[in-house]
């Protein structure tokens, strides 16, 4: 008797009596809303293969990709902690600062275009910004980091991946693009929410039937929330799109963020100057769609974004070539 009130007992939860059917999607949400999509757009001159993702991967890693040897991509986009580093500005070559907040690499595979300002259109342009900013990796120029790649041993992994004598820029962009490309966070609470699998709270419900009244979506649309545009925030002195475009109607122009994991990437805007998630929802109100939200209606838009953390990716820190008992040459 016991054994079949608790196998009762289990059906009605794997069914979910009282919250949704399993997998059939709630009523409640709202049209445009979806899981993640399972795998990011790649473009036709990059596909992705086992031994491309893991040498983007020790790329990613190795600061010997930076002058002094310190510094990789993970020291700002830090994987064991949402893609940030939660700084209002990273810290750079010689402890210095750019003027932008690091956005999160997780799921940035299916952005439309990298930057807040959206520079570059792909994450292959994108990954060759870093080594050379003065404020970030500081290298001098290509060459000199291609030499100390090879020094490093990179050589014949890039042969094994690209052909021969193919250590050069470009692929090593491509590698990590490659690599970045497998950072998605599947099966959020939400994701699991609209596939029936699993019930949010109703404070979430409430934040996400409100987000799409007040029109936070018209513009943090469809599955991944953002619609990939730019548009205005008239908010601090950053001119955004304008300094690309060079066009006056672009000015305070930002790529609308990803809802995706935002919880995980205070602080938050493009010069992360708010701290909190309740502040930034409060401030995106007002500018954007001239709205004061009550206390409630806060923490209940905040309720919903926390549903949209995804499962981060478990990433096996890598073995990285070096010349044997010797150092690399690193600089100040
Ligand atoms: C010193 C800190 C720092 C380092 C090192 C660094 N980044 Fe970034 N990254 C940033 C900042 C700051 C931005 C935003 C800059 C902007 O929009 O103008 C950014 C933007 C990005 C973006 C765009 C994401 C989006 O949502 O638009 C990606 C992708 C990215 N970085 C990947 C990398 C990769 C790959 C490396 C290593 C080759 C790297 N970063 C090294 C700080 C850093
Ligand atoms: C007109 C388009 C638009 C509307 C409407 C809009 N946003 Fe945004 N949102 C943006 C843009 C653009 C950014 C990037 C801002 C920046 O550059 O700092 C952004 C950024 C954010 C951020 C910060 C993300 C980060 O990583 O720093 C949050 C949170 C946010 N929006 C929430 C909301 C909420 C909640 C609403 C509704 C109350 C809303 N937004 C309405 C365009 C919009």
């Amino acid at each position: 008797m016991h054994r079949i009130l608790s196998s009762f007992a289990i059906t009605l939860f794997l069914f979910g009596i009282g919250t949704a059917q399993a997998g059939s999607r709630p009523a409640d949400v709202p049209d445009g809303m979806g899981p993640l999509p399972a795998v990011a757009p790649i473009p036709a001159d990059n596909p992705m293969s086992a031994g491309k993702i893991e040498l983007g991967k020790k790329l990613y890693f190795d600061p010997a990709l930076s002058k002094s040897g310190n510094i990789s991509c993970n020291s700002c986009h830090n994987l064991a902690n949402g893609g940030v580093d939660n700084q209002r500005f990273s810290i750079g070559h010689l402890w210095q600062h750019g003027g932008r907040n690091a956005p999160t690499v997780l799921n940035s595979a299916f952005w439309t275009t990298q930057f807040w300002d959206g520079r570059a259109p792909q994450l292959e342009d994108q990954a060759k910004g870093p080594p050379m900013n003065p404020v970030e990796m500081a290298d001098d120029n290509p060459k000199q980091l291609m030499a100390r790649l090879k020094d490093a041993g990179y050589a014949p992994l890039f042969s094994k991946v690209f052909g021969k004598n193919s250590l050069n820029y470009d692929n090593m962009a491509k590698a990590i693009a490659a690599f970045e490309r497998t950072l998605l966070t599947p099966d959020a609470p939400f994701d699991r929410y609209v596939r029936g699998e699993a019930d949010i709270s109703k404070a979430a419900k409430r934040g996400m039937r409100k987000v799409d009244e007040i029109g936070c979506t018209g513009c943090h649309s469809g599955p991944l929330f953002t619609n990939n545009s730019f548009q205005r925030f008239d908010y601090g002195t950053d001119a955004g799109r304008k300094a690309v475009t060079g066009k006056a109607e672009d000015d305070h122009f930002f790529r609308v963020q990803s809802w995706r994991n935002v919880a995980l990437t205070a602080p938050y805007f493009h010069d992360g100057s708010v701290a909190t998630l309740d502040e930034a929802v409060r401030i995106m109100a007002k500018k954007q769609l001239d709205t004061d939200l009550s206390n409630k209606d806060v923490s209940d838009i905040v309720a919903f974004l926390n549903t949209l953390t995804g499962t981060q990716p478990e990433v096996i820190y890598p073995l990285l070539p070096r010349p044997a008992g010797r150092a690399l040459d690193f600089r100040d």
